[in-house]
């Protein structure tokens, strides 16, 4: 007999049963309590909900650990790749060389997008933001492959993963180029993931472009970082979309849109564009005023997480990236400067302490990207590309879950009660 947790709710009494994961937190399963109750939870922005099994990513918010299939996030950004990450969200197991080398052969050759899809681009404005662009393509690519749409054959979504990841970084490319008036580049199939996404964005016609392996390793670590990070806000999106049966690439439109948002993956463009605001290290006294005023809307953006109320092991990453880089690339940039002060004095400010506060995988990558040749507009596209191996993971395992059904919350209403129409004439 499992652990039982009690309810009472005035002359009910409730035994509901403790399940215990791996390792974390316990849950309370209520799935019963509403018809032996009569009463819902309530939990806005689910801050104590768990809403599946999951064994991909954990989270230890107060330790500041991320364990990806149980593999430290330290340990994957300094020994793996991004297309071995890939492989191990997606299969569960880090591949052998002969595994790996299949996945990334397969990968490689759903690089190219159908070329009607060009056509779709030319619908968007020039100075259309690459989000904008990325939700409306990849959610019309179930218009081109619907041959890989139908979530019940394990084939097809297997298909329609390797399509999604593989064309993610064509896509953005194609937004990037689409933006500046470039033209497109095709996939270079003798490339890496990440060398062939650098070429096919910064690459003209008119000269040789070679990839900078120092810049191919940062990116291709940056993607790691983004890859997965349990149940966000743009994961549950893509999670509560494929729950209904909705195809995957509508469903990881979904999670683009969520993504979008400055509270989620759109902090890190927001943040580096605080970054370059605050300008000069004088000025970060009066931004942290500012963060602290509860009459200011202005929040630190790339700080705070609703989970980690430790260092978000990703930023140290990310922080210790951009020295490399910076050294390897014999580049400096004075918002760096910035950022370093301004989290030194937010850490030891009472506020963020109580608050527990704590930069997070938002607050360095700009600086990255920035220096890669990014613009900050290309920015959440980035986390969108990096993430889609996440999404497609987690929506995988969800349609794989027996116990799932389509997700469907419920409200306390507040509303009027029942009453009778009034005909305009007596209003
Ligand atoms: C990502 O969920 C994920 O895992 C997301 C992500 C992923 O990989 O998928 O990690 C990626 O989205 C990272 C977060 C990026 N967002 C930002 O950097 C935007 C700035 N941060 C926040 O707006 C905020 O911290 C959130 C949205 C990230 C978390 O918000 P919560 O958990 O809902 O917490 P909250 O808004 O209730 O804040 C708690 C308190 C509040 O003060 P009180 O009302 O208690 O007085 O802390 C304050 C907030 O005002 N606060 C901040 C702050 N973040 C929270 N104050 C100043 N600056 C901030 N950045």
């Amino acid at each position: 007999m499992s652990e039982q947790a009690k309810l009472t709710l005035g002359a009910k009494a409730l035994e509901m049963p403790v399940m215990d994961g791996s390792i974390g937190p316990q849950v309370i399963d209520i799935r019963k309590m509403y018809a032996q109750t009569g009463a819902f939870t309530f939990d806005p922005g689910f801050t104590s909900t768990a809403s599946c099994l999951s064994a991909i990513t954990y989270i230890d918010g107060d330790e500041g650990v991320l364990l990806h299939r149980g593999y430290p996030i330290q340990q994957l950004a300094e020994h793996s790749s991004f297309p071995e990450v890939a492989y191990l969200l997606t299969e569960g197991e880090l591949p052998t060389k002969e595994e790996l080398d299949t996945f990334v052969y397969t990968i490689t050759r759903h690089t190219m997008v159908h070329e009607q899809l060009m056509q779709f681009f030319r619908g968007f404005r020039r100075d259309a933001h690459p989000m904008a662009i990325m939700c409306g393509v990849v959610g019309a690519l179930s218009a081109f492959y619907h041959d890989s749409t139908d979530i019940d054959d394990p084939k097809q979504r297997m298909i329609a993963s390797h399509r999604l990841i593989a064309k993610m970084p064509t896509i953005a490319a194609m937004a990037y180029k689409y933006s500046v008036g470039q033209p497109f580049v095709y996939p270079d199939n003798s490339l890496s993931y990440t060398g062939n996404f650098l070429r096919m964005t910064f690459a003209v016609p008119a000269e040789p472009y070679i990839v900078n392996p120092v810049v191919e390793r940062a990116l291709d670590r940056i993607f790691i970082l983004h890859a997965d990070h349990e149940q966000n806000a743009s994961t549950s999106t893509v999670r509560l979309a494929g729950s209904s049966g909705a195809n995957p690439f509508a469903c990881i439109a979904a999670g683009i849109a969520c993504l979008w948002g400055p509270a989620h993956g759109g902090a890190n463009e927001a943040a580096l564009n605080m970054l370059r605001e605050i300008g000069r290290p004088e000025r970060i006294p009066e931004y942290i005023a500012r963060a602290k005023d509860k009459d200011d809307p202005f929040r630190l953006m790339g700080f705070g997480h609703r989970v980690y109320k430790n260092y978000d092991p990703r930023a140290t990453v990310m922080q210790q990236t951009v020295r490399e880089l910076f050294a390897e690339l014999k580049v400096s940039d004075p918002i760096f400067e910035v950022a370093l002060q301004l989290e030194a004095m937010a850490l030891n400010d009472p506020y963020f302490i109580e608050k527990k506060l704590f930069p997070n995988v938002d607050f360095y990558s700009g600086i990255i990207l920035s220096a890669i040749g990014f613009p900050t507009s290309m920015f959440t596209a980035l986390f969108a590309l990096a993430r889609t191996v996440g999404w497609v993971a987690q929506w995988n395992e969800m349609i794989g879950d027996p116990e799932q059904k389509i997700g469907r919350p419920r409200q306390l209403y507040t509303g009027a009660p029942q009453r009778d129409y009034v005909p305009i004439s007596k209003r």
